[in-house]
């Protein structure tokens, strides 16, 4: 099975098809990728396009049609099913859990499946809904309909990890929260991830989340076929084609920002004098937010750790991260801007 699997397993899909009955198009078509341990992969596409769908081959809720799911180089058509789900964590599209069971109770089932110790059930439970954001002494011995929407989707989440699964299927997770719960719960997730380095699908709508989240993003199209299937930074960069593009947006050069944080650019002018005056922005905050704070104070420059950073320096670390492809020629115009605004800085 899937167990001795510390950390993440490579899950490998291969030709994978569902043709559902009585469909003359297959739902998904001829799907192969390659998802290496530990990385956290997005799935972005219209809705119909086979996401889900996709997912549930690889616990295998459904059973593909035809083509093959490896994970951690076992073929996971060969597994007896349900011994393969306490291995594979699934955050379902609609929270999914039991009504009849309490809060902890839904928590526990998986660890329960695999007869973990009472005492240690029940400080794993704490342990996760602590994580969550959801107080215990609250929430364990209510039920899901005593939650609000987006708290019964944190539940779920904690579920899905109960027993440390080395794989996770997370079918927008997030999708009910407000923006404010969903930045906290995506920053937690994030560090979570650090740690534990598992392997995860995770569906979104939301292309953002999907820049923030992803070590990778498959961009699907209709019956799952992958229009592009790359990092953040090189999809916003060298995005495949209109399709690509379209779920890009026109802001792909601030967007490529947001993924660069101030601390990365070794370009920074730490000869400048009189930072001291300027606005001051973090190490951890993107050049995003560097360049937010210029367009707000009015100025081309930003006070640092490093010292002062520019205008120009913030063009010359996107130009650094790859090309700009927006078919116009404007790298040749950023070049130009650049150095203008390095001038303008010179003259001072
Ligand atoms: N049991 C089923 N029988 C027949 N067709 C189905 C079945 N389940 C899903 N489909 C069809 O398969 C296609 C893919 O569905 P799927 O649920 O995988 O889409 P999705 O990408 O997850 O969409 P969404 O973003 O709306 O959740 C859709 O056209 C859907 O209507
Ligand atoms: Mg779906």
């Amino acid at each position: 099975m899937l167990d001795n699997l510390s950390g993440g397993a490579r899950i490998e899909l291969d030709g994978l098809t569902k043709r559902y009955p009585g469909q003359d198009a297959p739902a998904v078509d001829n799907v192969s990728m390659d998802i290496p341990a530990g990385e956290l992969v997005v799935f972005v596409g219209p809705s119909g396009c086979g996401k889900t769908t996709t997912m549930k081959m690889i616990n295998r809720l459904i059973e593909p049609t035809s083509g093959s799911i490896r994970i951690g180089g076992r073929d996971v058509l060969a597994m007896p099913a349900d011994g393969l789900r306490r291995h594979i964590g699934y955050v379902i599209q609609q929270t999914g859990l039991f009504p009849h069971l309490t809060i902890a109770d839904n928590v526990a089932l998986v660890p329960r499946l695999l007869r973990w110790p009472k005492a240690k059930t029940a400080a794993r439970v704490e342990e996760l809904l602590d994580l969550v954001g959801l107080d215990p002494s609250t929430f364990a011995g209510r039920y899901p309909s005593q939650l609000s929407g987006g708290q019964q989707q944190r539940v779920g989440v904690a579920r899905a990890l109960a027993a440390d699964p080395p794989v996770m299927l997370m079918d927008e997770p997030f999708g009910a929260t407000d923006p404010i719960t969903r930045e906290r719960l995506q920053n937690e997730f994030l560090r979570l991830q650090r740690e534990l380095r598992k392997t995860i699908i995770f569906v979104t709508h939301d292309f953002e989340e999907a820049l923030k989240l992803g070590d990778r993003i498959a961009v699907l199209r209709e019956r799952s076929r992958i229009a592009q299937y790359d990092t953040p930074a090189r999809i916003l960069a060298a995005p495949a084609d209109d399709y690509v593009a379209g779920f890009i947006g026109g802001d792909a050069a601030l967007k490529r920002l947001a993924l660069i944080t101030v601390g990365d650019v070794a370009a920074a002018d730490s000869t400048a004098s009189g930072s001291d005056k300027l606005p001051r922005v973090d190490a951890t905050a993107s050049l995003r937010q560097a360049l937010d704070t210029m367009v707000a104070h009015g100025v081309q420059e930003v006070a640092c750790d490093q010292g002062v950073l520019t205008y120009a320096h913030v063009c010359a670390a996107l130009r650094a991260a790859g090309p700009a492809m927006d078919g116009s020629g404007r790298t040749g115009a950023a070049e130009t801007e650049e150095t203008q605004s390095g001038a303008v800085r010179g003259a001072r």
